[in-house]
């Protein structure tokens, strides 16, 4: 199948005092596929779309979006992209269609194309219904939506969606997502970043895991998953007397990883039901107080919990 961005070695050093934000990331993505970006905050995530999409010149590396090359064809290779940044500038006195016919004609369209291209955006974001009132009356969720339908009036073949679900309801967020793969089966592809696993996992048809610059692995949820090998995640949630508690779980037998974050220890096991009980008399005798218990199958936290010692969640 061909590839509609392909990227090669990309780097970007913001200032020489400080590491790399892209440290040499290789990836392509295919025709009509849902490529994520998994990764935590300051991953890198924001700073390869944005080179990508041509808003930040690469201090290495070379990328082609469409054939096009980013640093040759800067104009063609952005034709062929939907950027959808978080936040856009919508005027709040005026209707969604209104926006969207405004940011239609600064793509270069005009008259039924136009036309129609806003009444197939509108229904493609879903607000049909509400097409003719004013922003200021939408909910964060819902101006979210008008953004992904600006980066979609130019019929792109390729969407950028930056972590869009970051801040708004669960609601709203169960539509970026329905919209996402509603898309993506009307041949669109699409490359999205997250912090969520859950999202990534959702949506994609392949996942690149990032971490400080770096892509430390790349595949599709089943084959990442396999890398763990036979592993459980088990999660705790202790409200009294975390302090030394992961280390002391990490010496356990048939624990492999055990990190902390706040009032939360993860653990990456071999066997979650035939270590629990272990675990818990090792929390107990320790003195602390256990308030939640979880246990998962291998997912996309165990993969990156076995890659970098470091748990996903925020
Ligand atoms: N404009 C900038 N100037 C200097 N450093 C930056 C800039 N933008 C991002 N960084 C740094 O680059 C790293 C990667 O950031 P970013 O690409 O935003 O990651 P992510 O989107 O995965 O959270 C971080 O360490 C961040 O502080
Ligand atoms: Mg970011």
């Amino acid at each position: 199948m061909s590839s509609i961005v392909e990227v090669t070695d990309l780097r970007k050093q913001y200032t020489s005092d400080h590491p790399p934000a892209v440290d040499g990331v290789s990836f392509h993505i295919r025709v009509g596929e849902i490529f994520s970006l998994l990764g935590p905050n300051g991953a890198g995530k924001t700073t390869t779309i944005s080179m990508l999409a041509g808003l930040v010149k690469p201090t290495g590396g070379t990328a082609t979006i469409g054939g096009h090359n980013i640093a040759t064809e800067p104009l063609a290779a952005k034709r062929a992209i939907g950027l959808i940044p978080q936040e856009i500038a919508l005027y709040p006195a005026l209707s969604a269609r209104q926006n969207l016919r405004f940011w239609g004609e600064m793509y270069g369209l005009s008259g039924k194309r136009l036309t129609d291209r806003v009444e197939e955006v509108l229904a493609q974001i879903g607000l049909t219904d509400r097409a003719g009132d004013k922003i200021q009356t939408f909910s964060g969720g819902m101006k979210r939506r008008v953004n992904i339908g600006a980066g979609l009036l130019h019929k792109p073949q390729i969407v950028f969606m930056d972590e869009p679900t970051v801040g708004i309801d669960p609601q709203s967020r169960r539509a970026i997502l329905d919209m996402t793969k509603a898309l993506n089966a009307e041949g669109m592809a699409v490359l999205y970043t997250t912090h969520y696993m859950e999202e990534a996992q959702e949506l994609s048809d392949r996942i690149g895991i990032m971490d400080n610059g770096k892509l430390i692995a790349l595949g599709t949820l089943d084959e990442l998953t396999k890398t763990v090998g036979q592993a459980d995640t088990v999660r705790l949630e202790i409200n009294e007397g975390i302090e030394g508690i992961a280390q002391k779980l990490a010496s356990l037998p048939g624990v492999r990883q055990s990190v902390r974050k706040e009032a939360e220890i993860t653990l990456l096991v071999d066997d979650a039901n035939h270590q629990l009980p272990d675990i818990i008399s090792a929390v107990t005798a320790a003195g602390a107080h256990i308030s939640g218990i979880e246990i998962q199958e291998p997912n996309l936290e165990a993969v990156f919990l076995h890659l970098t010692g470091k748990a996903l969640r925020d």
